[in-house]
C-alpha cells in the first residue's frame, strides 16, 4: 500500500510516498528556514506563503521522484494537527482538493505521532515502546502502546526542550535554530564550566520544566554583560546543553524503570542532539535495553514519517471527513472524532 504524505506544520513544505508503512520511496522537503533565520525564529504568515507557494512542486516531485501518479497511491495522509494554524491549513486544505480530485481517502495524521513514526522509516522497532518525543514544540514521555494508542507519563510543565535551547541560543548571539547551533559549538567547550540548578517539578515525577534553567543562562548572560565579563559561549553552550540533555535523560531512566520498560525510542527534531543521542545510547547500555534513534535526516519534519504514521492510522480505520479542520493543539493520545 503506498501513502502519500504532506507536512506543512512549521516552516517545511514536505511530501513523500512510503509503501506499507516502512519503505520510503520519494521524501521531498523545501524549507523557508534561511527566510526565518533574519527573524531568530520562525514566522508564521512568511511560513505560510512559502508553502502557498512551494506545496504543488513539492507533491509533484514527491510522486516523479516514487515513480508514481496518483493512480498508484492508496491514500492521501497530511499533518492536520498541532502546529502554526496558518500553515497547517496550507497542506490541509492542498491533500483535501487532492484526495478529493483523485478519489482517494484523506488520514489526518499528528504531527507527533509522525516524529515517533520517524523510527518506523528508520528501522524494525514496533510497538510498545517507551518514546522521549523532543521537538521545538514538545518534550513527552509516552507509552506507544500500539501504532495509534498512546498515554502520556511525562510532559514539560513550560518551555520544550527545542524550545529553551533556541531561546538560550538566540541569547547567546547564536544563529537560529540555537538548538543545533549549540549543538555545535558544544564539543569546543568546558560541560562543568556553568552549574545550573536542577529543575524540580512537584506536580509530576516525570515531568518537564525547562523555563528556569533558560532564564538562569539568559540571567547569566546579562549578568555577565553588565558587569563587562566575558563569558566563553562554547563553555556557555556545552553547560547547558548538559543540564537539558540530564533532565531528559533522567526522567526517560525513571519512566522506563517504574514502567517496567525495555524498549526505548527517541523522536522529534532535538533527537538530532549529539548528547542526547549518546546520552541515551549509555544509558540503554547500562540497563541493556534496546535503543532506537531516527536516522539525522527523518529527526526533523518530513513528510516520510507523516506517511509512515498516515499507514498506520489508515488500516487502523482512521479516515478524515469533508470538514477535516487544521488545529494549533492536539494531544497525542486523542484520536481523529472517535474521542
Ligand atoms: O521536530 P522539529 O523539527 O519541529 C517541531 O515539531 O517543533 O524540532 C525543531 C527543534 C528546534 O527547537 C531545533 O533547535 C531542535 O529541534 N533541533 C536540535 C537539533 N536539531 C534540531 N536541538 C538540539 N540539537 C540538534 N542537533
Ligand atoms: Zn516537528
Amino acid at each position: 500500500m503506498k501513502i502519500l504524505g504532506i507536512e506543512s506544520s512549521c516552516d517545511e513544505t514536505a511530501a513523500a510516498v512510503v509503501e506499507d508503512g516502512r519503505k520510503v520511496l520519494s521524501n521531498v522537503i523545501a524549507s523557508s528556514l534561511e527566510e526565518h533565520k533574519l527573524y531568530g525564529g520562525v514566522v508564521p504568515e512568511i511560513a505560510s506563503r512559502r508553502h502557498a507557494e512551494s506545496i504543488s512542486g513539492v507533491v509533484r516531485e514527491a510522486l516523479e521522484n516514487a515513480d508514481c501518479t496518483m493512480k498508484d497511491i492508496d491514500a492521501v495522509a497530511v499533518t492536520y494537527a498541532p502546529g502554526l494554524i496558518g500553515a497547517l491549513l496550507v497542506g490541509v486544505n492542498f491533500a483535501k482538493g487532492l484526495a478529493l480530485a483523485s478519489d482517494k481517502p484523506l488520514v489526518p495524521v499528528h504531527h507527533i505521532r509522525g516524529h515517533i513514526a520517524s523510527n518506523y522509516i528508520s528501522g524494525d522497532v514496533e510497538p510498545p515502546f517507551l518514546c522521549l518525543i523532543v521537538s521545538g514544540g514538545h518534550s513527552h514521555i509516552v507509552a506507544v502502546r500500539s501504532y495509534t494508542d498512546f498515554e502520556i507519563i511525562g510532559r514539560t510543565r513550560d518551555d520544550a526542550a527545542g524550545e529553551a535551547l533556541d531561546k538560550a541560543g538566540r541569547t547567546m548571539g547564536l544563529e537560529y535554530p540555537g538548538g543545533v547551533s549549540i549543538d555545535r559549538l558544544s564539543p569546543q567547550g568546558d560541560e562543568n564550566a556553568f552549574k545550573f540548578p536542577k529543575p524540580k517539578v512537584s506536580s509530576s515525577e516525570y515531568d518537564f520544566s525547562f523555563s528556569g534553567l533558560k532564564t538562569a543562562v539568559i540571567n547569566t548572560i546579562h549578568n555577565a554583560q553588565q558587569k563587562n565579563i566575558e563569558i566563553n559561549t562554547a563553555d556557555l553552550a556545552a553547560s547547558f546543553q548538559k543540564a537539558v540533555v540530564d533532565c531528559l535523560v533522567t526522567n526517560l531512566e525513571k519512566a522506563a524503570c517504574d514502567r517496567g520498560f525495555n524498549k526505548i525510542v527517541i523522536a522529534g527534531g532535538v533527537s538530532a542532539n549529539s548528547r542526547l543521542r549518546s546520552e541515551s545510547k549509555r544509558l540503554c547500555a547500562k540497563h541493556k535495553w534496546q535503543l532506537f534513534l531516527p536516522e539525522l535526516k527523518y529527526c526533523g519534519d518530513n513528510a516520510a514519517m507523516i506517511a509512515s504514521q498516515g499507514y498506520y492510522e489508515f488500516i487502523g480505520g482512521t479516515i478524515a471527513g469533508e470538514d477535516l479542520n487544521a488545529y494549533a493543539t492536539m494531544p497525542i493520545d486523542k484520536n481523529y472524532k472517535t474521542d
